[in-house]
């Protein structure tokens, strides 16, 4: 059983009045417990208004939601155990931060959940270690943090709640690439620890392929593509067909394969690049 199902999910924002739009249509979606999903697509393309629909924040126009094989809308129970179940980690979390300290920031959820002292506290300290934030950093005022650790802060929050689905829409926003490294390398490290599901909203297709197990290709408020990393950029000429950048080193690796150079052109990852050129200088 898929831990997130949709079945004909569509939002219609500002409906009945002339600004109507469709920020999603139509999304029939299966996902299985334990995948690492990126999720990629234009601006506008309905990504956030997806993943909302996902922890019960907004209420479909039509169609439905499962969480694991429970509709969520079934009843005012269902929809609040949604929230404790499926995680949201917003775009620039870091402006939620308002305790006076980062441990109260991160015991939030936690507390919301009706847990007691001892509980909240092992939470808050393991998320804490998932996102590097050490012992020391727990006492300050979120306001002394840096704009890095304040983002790891934030999403620690929300892995205190230890959900089954943890939702981050574009978690590396507006950070440097180092910033965007240690995100990326600690939400991999998260889902392995946690056997958790995971999805992640991007911007970048190589962040995506560094970890994703799956992708899921938005275009125009409907699914275009899902499937695995290697399934969705093997299709690259459609994702540029839709205006989407492929990894430069993808681009590169194409290019060298039309030239008649013996290389696989899909390459996504830096890294794969530099083991495939390796393997073909082996050869020669
Ligand atoms: N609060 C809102 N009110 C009206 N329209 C919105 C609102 N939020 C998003 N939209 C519109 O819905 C569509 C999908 O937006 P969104 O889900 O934010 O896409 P993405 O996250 O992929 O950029 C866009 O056309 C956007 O302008
Ligand atoms: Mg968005």
């Amino acid at each position: 059983m898929p831990i997130v199902k949709t079945q004909d999910l569509s939002y219609l924002y500002s409906t009945g009045t002339p600004f109507e739009i469709a920020a999603i249509r139509d999304v029939n979606l299966e996902i299985e417990q334990g995948e690492l999903v990126g999720i990629i697509g234009h601006t506008g393309s309905g990504k956030s208004t997806l993943v909302q629909h996902l922890n019960g924040l907004l209420k479909p126009t039509s169609g439905k939601i499962f969480v694991d094989g429970l509709d969520i809308w079934e009843s005012k129970q269902t929809v609040r155990d949604v929230r404790f179940k499926v995680g949201l980690c917003f775009q620039y979390p870091e402006y939620q931060l308002f305790e006076e300290t980062v441990y109260k920031d991160i015991s939030f959820g936690p507390k919301n959940m009706g847990l007691s002292e001892d509980e909240i506290d092992k939470k808050v300290r393991m998320a804490a270690s998932f996102v590097g934030l050490k012992e020391e950093h727990l006492d300050k005022s979120p306001f002394y943090l840096s704009g890095g650790e304040k983002r790891r802060a934030a999403i620690a929050g929300v892995m205190a709640m230890e959900p089954k689905v943890l939702i981050l829409d574009e978690p590396t926003s507006g950070l440097d690439p180092k910033g965007r490294d240690t995100i990326l390398g600690m939400i991999k490290e998260y889902r392995q620890d946690t056997g958790s599901t995971v999805l992640v909203v991007s911007h970048s297709m190589e962040d995506v392929a560094k970890m994703a197990t799956k992708v899921l290709v938005m275009n125009e408020s409907k699914v275009a593509m899902y499937g695995t990393v290697d399934e969705i950029y093997s299709r690259s000429d459609e994702i540029i067909k839709m205006g989407l950048d492929v990894p430069q080193i993808t681009r590169v690796f194409t290019s060298l394969a039309k030239c008649g150079v013996n290389v696989n052109p899909n390459i996504y990852t830096v890294n794969q690049g530099k083991l495939e050129l390796a393997k073909l200088f082996k050869k020669a």
